[in-house]
């Protein structure tokens, strides 16, 4: 794919549906009791491999792509089936980590693992609590990856459920806390989950309205084992994660204006919308309103002159996916950003602080890399060269963006990753060209 500089863009889209609730409507949703209905779902491949996944151990699932409604036949709690063949996430970390926990309060056993990516991803992150809970969990080639192989049988076999714990996470992570919460739904009392800062909190409000029993007190969730989850209608938000990518784009091409329609704002989730404000950029929001627990709202951009802020502490995990095209951002602000408590980034699909920081100083930026982070000078022109995507869909969608405002050809080898997480990234883009 080849990206060549662009004057600006205006009009109004809406992005697809937010990746995270979208996984989450899947599982709850084939843990409940009968029909879920979910409207605006992400098609895209991470999340259809959820719905695969589910597929195999026995869920009715119609997903309607023309109208973009997947309806969801649930069995209850207990009413998943021995998947036949290992369970193949593809690329979603989410999937495999929030699914771990899942599985391992199943009375069968099973295999599942993921791509190249996955297989090289940790998972003793998760491995490790749902020990702690009883689980018979491991990693298949003992090396803390996928695959991974769940043996729901010592524990639940003879009707004993998995052990209710207090998890200290050392991560401020919504797979590892999803996982626990997940299993925690089998266990023999409360399981509590506490974070060093608060991740995205969709499994805990989702959890609650398909009836499950679940308490958040500062940086603590608990959740009661054993709820009568009932199906529901749910509409998903925009994501604001494939937001993020017009909205860096608006700011920095001179006169653009747009609207992204039907946002998720999510409080755990709005910290590129803070940073971008921080950084002086003009971003209104408007119709705020609720789709069940999710906040949601129409959000407007205008091109703005930006300036260098530090990025760092409790707001990383609201923004953990932005990073990339914050680096982006910073390449033209004025002055010195520096992004700090950010290792997370690592252990994405790619290290994206190595692929970030190799890939826009190629493009001619002054950015190094820290141990936890970056530090970006702002004010040089880029200019486009190749940028291997390593297959990562926030790599191969910011380096797009960075293409935009590049002098000369900017060329995106692996941009189908875009797949991942928003497949229509390059037709929005030619629809707010101008
Ligand atoms: C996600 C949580 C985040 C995020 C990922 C989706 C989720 O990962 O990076 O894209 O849906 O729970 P961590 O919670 O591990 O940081």
């Amino acid at each position: 794919m080849i990206i060549r500089k662009i004057d600006c863009l205006k009009g109004e889209i809406k992005v697809p549906g937010d990746k995270s609730i979208s996984h989450r409507a899947i599982m709850l949703g084939s843990l409940a009791k009968g029909k879920t209905i979910i409207s605006n779902f992400l098609q895209a491949d991470d999340c259809l491999a959820t719905i695969k996944c589910f597929k195999q151990m026995g869920i009715t699932i119609n997903n309607d792509k023309v109208n973009n409604i997947v309806t969801v036949l649930g069995n209850g709690l207990h009413g998943l089936n021995k998947p036949s063949d290992l369970l193949n996430v593809g690329n979603s970390g989410t999937t495999i980590r929030l699914m771990s926990g899942i599985l391992s309060g199943q009375k069968f056993t099973s295999m599942i693992t993921g791509d190249d990516s996955i297989q090289s991803r940790p998972m003793n992150r998760v491995i490790k609590p749902l020990l702690q809970m009883n689980a018979d969990i491991k990693s298949k080639n003992n090396n803390g990856c996928a695959p991974l192989l769940i043996n729901g049988a010592p524990n639940t076999m003879d009707n004993r459920s998995l052990e209710g714990i207090k998890y200290i996470s050392p991560v401020a992570s919504a797979q590892i806390k999803s996982c626990v919460l997940f299993a925690g739904l089998y266990a023999n009392k409360a399981t509590s989950v506490l974070e060093p800062e608060i991740s995205r909190n969709h499994t805990e409000l989702m959890l609650q309205s398909f009836g499950g029993k679940v308490y958040s007190d500062s940086n603590t969730v608990t959740v009661e084992p054993n709820p009568k989850l009932i199906g529901q209608e749910l509409e998903v938000p925009g994501d604001i994660s494939s937001a993020a990518y017009f909205i860096a784009a608006a700011i920095l091409l001179p006169n653009s204006e747009i609207t992204i329609k039907s946002l998720g704002i999510n409080p755990t989730r709005d910290g590129i919308i803070e940073v971008c404000r921080n950084m002086g950029a003009d971003i209104g929001l408007d119709n705020i309103r609720y789709y069940g627990s999710e906040m949601v709202a129409d959000i407007t951009i205008k091109h703005s002159s930006i300036k260098a802020i530090e990025i760092s502490g409790e707001i990383i995990p609201r923004l953990i996916d932005e990073i990339p095209i914050i680096a982006v951002l910073a390449c033209f602000a004025e002055g010195q950003t520096v992004i700090k408590d950010a290792e997370e980034l690592k252990v994405k699909e790619s290290n994206r602080i190595d692929e970030m920081v190799n890939n826009l100083s190629k493009m001619g930026a002054d950015i190094v890399s820290t141990d936890d982070g970056m530090i970006i000078n702002g004010g040089l022109a880029l200019k486009g060269t190749n940028i291997n995507s390593k297959f990562d869909h926030r790599i191969a969608m910011s380096f797009t963006i960075a293409g935009l405002m590049a002098d000369g050809d900017t060329i995106i080898e692996g941009y189908e990753s875009v797949n991942i997480s928003y497949p229509e990234f390059y037709n929005d883009i030619l629809k707010l060209r101008n």
